[in-house]
């Protein structure tokens, strides 16, 4: 795969995991970046020998000045695709418009249900049979952009918060590897809201 990707990450950091072992994504990834520096995504970077910043918005005079550090991080490090895993800053339009069709996210349900901070608890409580896992591109608006990638996950009448959830991130750590090797080959073409898989009938 012949970009550079930058995967953004707060927490854990699985997704990222998933992502360094992937033998195709894996080597294709030259930054990881955190708002936290305690994050673990960042010492799962340096125990692959990739480059980890923690980059804080304290640190800054204002958010539009936080994007624009973030936005520079990004290019002195010649990145092509960013990949957002688990990231809970909403990135500003500077950032964002800096990687049109080439940024993605992730996140815990089968979107436009159950965007925001606690899907997985939300879908819980509403009674929803089946939630799931989506992966979208980026735009400017949060959990919004084109999918790229779905699967759905029955909620069975035993589950709580912690059983749904590690059967959705199974599926998210299949399904992310997938999803950035699909754009980082180039095969994602973008009509509107529609997202073709080149190679794919069909789709
Ligand atoms: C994932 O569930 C992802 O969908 C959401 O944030 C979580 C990150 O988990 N956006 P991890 O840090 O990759 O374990």
């Amino acid at each position: 795969m012949d970009v550079r990707v930058a995967v953004l990450a707060s927490g854990t950091g699985s997704n990222l995991q998933a992502l360094l072992d992937d033998p195709t994504v894996g080597p294709a990834i030259a930054l990881v970046v955190s708002d936290r520096p305690k994050a673990v995504a960042l010492e799962r970077a340096r125990a692959r020998e990739v480059n980890a910043v923690a980059l804080t918005p304290a640190g800054y005079e204002s958010r539009e000045a936080f994007d624009r550090g973030l936005l520079d991080v990004l290019e002195e490090a010649g990145i092509d695709v960013v990949m957002l895993a688990g990231y809970m800053l909403i990135l500003g339009p500077v950032v964002v418009r800096a990687f049109p069709d080439r940024m993605l996210n992730i996140h815990p349900s089968l979107l436009p249900a159950f965007p925001g901070a606690h899907p997985v608890r939300d879908a819980l409580a509403w009674g929803a049979r089946v939630t799931g896992v989506t992966v979208h591109l980026v735009d400017e608006e949060v959990d919004h952009g084109p999918i790229v990638l779905q699967e759905a996950v029955a909620i069975e009448p035993g589950d709580d918060e912690d059983s749904l959830y590690r059967r959705i991130q199974e599926i998210e750590h299949r399904i992310y590897p997938r999803a950035a090797r699909l754009l980082g080959e180039g095969r994602l073409k973008v009509e509107g809201r529609r997202v073709h898989v080149l190679g794919e009938e069909g789709r």
